[in-house]
């Protein structure tokens, strides 16, 4: 969505404030013998508290209120009866509405003993969002955002998941612009604008470039000896820097 009104940011603060909490609540609560659906509910008890709603499953009838995806699943994973172990990459993603209003963020954690590799991996993807978000600017070309991220990993020594991008989101999930490439893609002639809201979500690997579709209808996968986390922030375009809408409260 473009924003308009003072309303429309003032609403957005409040349900990106809400998914940023649920995402911090989830991953402060997550340890070895719980199972994923135990830590969807973390989050289903959280957002119901907020009076907010499971986006993926209003728009997509997702099996689930948040995605939960372990070591090789990258992303849509589904809640279940998984039981989270020692030295799982777990990444949980958090996008939710309220008032008509959606917000999406998502990270990726380390359960202990925490390997070098991950460690690095998941510093390296933050960086490129980091990065991501400091190119982000009204006028700019949205592949500056592709640029950005991949010229983190390069800079990093990793892979980017190429088919899995970024995207426009506000009064829908996922809505235009659609799919903002984590690459430089000379071909899109699509520039940002003042009060856009959009995405951004680099997943960044130690060597896959492709999310595969899983079994299930849901879940997108890579192969098991790579290891790949996502970092994402929602966030509105302005001349200076973006207002990051999905910081969460310091506790
Ligand atoms: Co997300
Ligand atoms: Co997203």
């Amino acid at each position: 969505m473009t924003l308009e009104t003072q309303e429309q940011l003032e609403g957005l603060r409040r349900i990106g404030k809400i998914v940023a909490n649920c995402l911090q609540t989830m991953a402060r609560s997550m340890e070895p013998g719980m199972t994923t659906r135990e830590l969807d509910d973390v989050g289903r008890d959280f957002l119901a508290a907020h009076g907010a709603r499971s986006a993926p499953q209003l728009s997509y009838k997702f099996p689930g209120i948040t995605c939960i995806s372990v070591n090789h699943e990258i992303a849509h994973g589904i809640p279940s009866d998984k039981i989270l172990a020692a030295r799982d990459l777990v990444n949980i993603d958090v996008s939710a509405e309220l008032d008509g209003l959606f917000a999406d963020t998502g990270g990726s954690f380390m359960i202990p003993p925490e390997s070098k590799v991950k460690r690095k991996l998941c510093a390296a993807t933050r960086e490129a969002l980091d990065e991501a978000i400091k190119v982000a600017r009204a006028g700019q070309p949205l592949r500056a955002i592709g640029a950005a991220i991949e010229a983190t990993a390069k800079r990093r020594n990793l892979t980017i998941i190429r088919n899995l991008g970024s995207h426009g989101v506000g009064t829908a999930l996922h809505e235009d612009p659609e799919f903002i490439a984590s690459f430089h893609d000379p071909k899109d002639r699509r520039i940002l604008r003042e009060h856009m809201v959009i995405t951004i979500e680099p997943f960044l690997s130690t060597g896959a470039q492709l999310a595969e579709d899983g079994n299930d209808g849901w879940t997108l996968l890579t192969h098991p000896q790579f290891h790949t986390a996502q970092y994402e922030h929602t966030m509105v375009i302005t001349k200076g820097a973006p207002i990051v809408l999905t910081i969460p409260d310091t506790i």
